[in-house]
């Protein structure tokens, strides 16, 4: 795996490390779980815009891993919404949000240990869309952020 290809796989796991790390602020704070929120919806929905479908594409009996991704992506979009609607005051709020933070971190680890290594097939120009389009998800989260 060359330089660039370890860049990609890095980005997203940079992204998986950073959204695992803000669980136990966002326990604390209101401002700290829209800022988990923002960037996990925005994580989640790079990949499945730019990374299921390219893995998928691929082939080699690769659908079924792609679709308990999407399956586990599905129940962590589930569980935000409750978080969402249940409020950091909420009594119930830690418990669940502990619940998402195993959810989204066994999901993390499957995706790194069983698809992000079909990364490394990627052709220059795929590989450059990808970086482009995770970048720019980065910066539409960070852009929520200060509106
Ligand atoms: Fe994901
Ligand atoms: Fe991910």
């Amino acid at each position: 795996m060359n330089a660039r290809e370890t860049d990609v796989v890095a980005l997203l796991t940079g992204q998986h490390e950073e959204i695992i790390a803000l669980f136990p602020q966002a326990a604390e704070s209101e401002q700290a779980f829209r800022r988990l929120a923002r960037l996990l919806t925005a994580h989640e929905a790079a990949e499945q815009e730019v990374v299921h479908p390219h893995v998928r594409r691929q082939g080699g009996g690769r659908d079924s891993m792609i679709d308990d991704r999407l399956r586990e992506e599905h129940e962590i979009k589930r569980q935000l919404s409750a978080l969402d609607e249940m409020g950091t005051g909420h009594p119930d709020f830690p418990a669940q949000l502990e619940s998402l933070r195993i959810e989204v971190l066994a999901h993390a680890r499957a995706e790194e240990r069983y698809e992000f290594s079909c990364l490394a097939t990627l052709e220059e120009q795929a590989r450059t869309s990808m970086i482009i389009a995770l970048t720019a998800t980065t910066s539409r989260a960070a852009v929520g952020e200060n509106a």
